[in-house]
């Protein structure tokens, strides 16, 4: 592009069609919400300081205990929320399935086993979690959903799956999980290496909203409080900018607004991506 097409293009832009004392307006209005967002958070960092000497001391490992029957309860309501997404989402998953038609798929922080339902029937399921507490959930949505095989539960952390032989699975699935992970780049660098060449990575993620919106900015407050919570959940990740650095050959990926959930967690993305 030519300087005089990037300069056109440019004034053509609303923020040059603006009258300067009302840019200047906006301007002063954007400092005010960083600045107000900034305190506020800082806010809320100091309420949940007794929380986070709970973390220090170990004491919150009482939560993470708990953590599973919140999280079992929770995903009836936003599995019933995000029914028609998560259909959608696994639609296409047995064209990953080999020549005899066997499909081994290993989720990473299965969590209680809320995806079993919209997998295709006969396909092999290896569960993985970092938290052992989620087994006795899982137990109860593996005899509920008897058109898969399941392979043992194995506790291990995303970042590494040192057990799981290298190119041994079709598919890998993350869903909700990246958000709390201590190091996306090193499960996605794991995605990679145990997922054979030619297979995918499915992924539905709540991720950061736009600059702009009120939905950024009480994403930026809540944060410290939201990370106890969800049991290390993270609401302000860019989780596709990660996406799309891990090298993957290609990348099926798109922004969704999730229907109907916790406006703080309503921005999603959705996709899959090919070794
Ligand atoms: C919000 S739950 C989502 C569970 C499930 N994937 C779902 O969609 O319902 C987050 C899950 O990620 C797991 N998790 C968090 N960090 C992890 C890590 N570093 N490695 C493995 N699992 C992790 C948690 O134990 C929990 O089961």
């Amino acid at each position: 592009m030519t300087s005089q097409v990037l300069r056109r293009n440019l004034l053509k832009s609303p923020v040059f069609k603006m009258h300067p004392a009302r840019l200047c307006l906006r301007l002063a209005e954007g400092k005010m919400k960083y600045c107000l967002m900034k305190f506020c958070r800082v806010l809320c960092l100091m309420l949940t300081s007794p929380l986070r000497l709970m973390e220090l001391t170990g004491l919150y490992g009482v939560y993470r205990r708990l953590f599973p029957f919140l999280a079992y309860n929770v995903t009836f309501s936003y599995n019933d929320k995000m029914h028609n997404t998560k259909r959608e989402l696994f639609r296409n998953v047995c064209r990953f399935a080999n020549a005899d038609g066997s499909l081994r798929l290993l989720e990473i922080g299965c969590g209680s086993g809320a995806n079993f339902k919209f997998y295709p029937d006969g396909c092999t399921v290896i569960c993985t979690d970092h938290n052992p507490h989620f087994h006795r959930y899982l137990r109860r949505s593996m005899a509920a959903n008897t058109h898969l095989t399941y392979g043992d539960f194995v506790v291990v952390s995303g970042e590494d799956m040192g057990q799981v032989e290298d190119e041994s699975v079709d598919v890998v699935v993350c869903t909700l999980v990246l958000c709390s992970v201590r190091n996306v780049q090193r499960v996605l660098r794991e995605v990679r290496r145990i997922v054979r060449p030619g297979g995918a990575f499915y992924f539905l993620e709540h991720v950061v909203s736009e600059p702009s919106t009120w939905t950024y900015f009480f994403q930026h407050v809540l944060e410290p409080l939201w990370y106890y919570l969800g049991d290390g959940c993270m609401v302000t990740r860019a989780t596709w900018r990660d996406l799309e650095a891990a090298g993957f050959s290609e990348i099926h990926l798109r922004h969704i607004d999730a229907p109907e959930v916790t406006p703080i967690i309503r921005p999603h993305i959705m996709g899959y991506c090919i070794k």
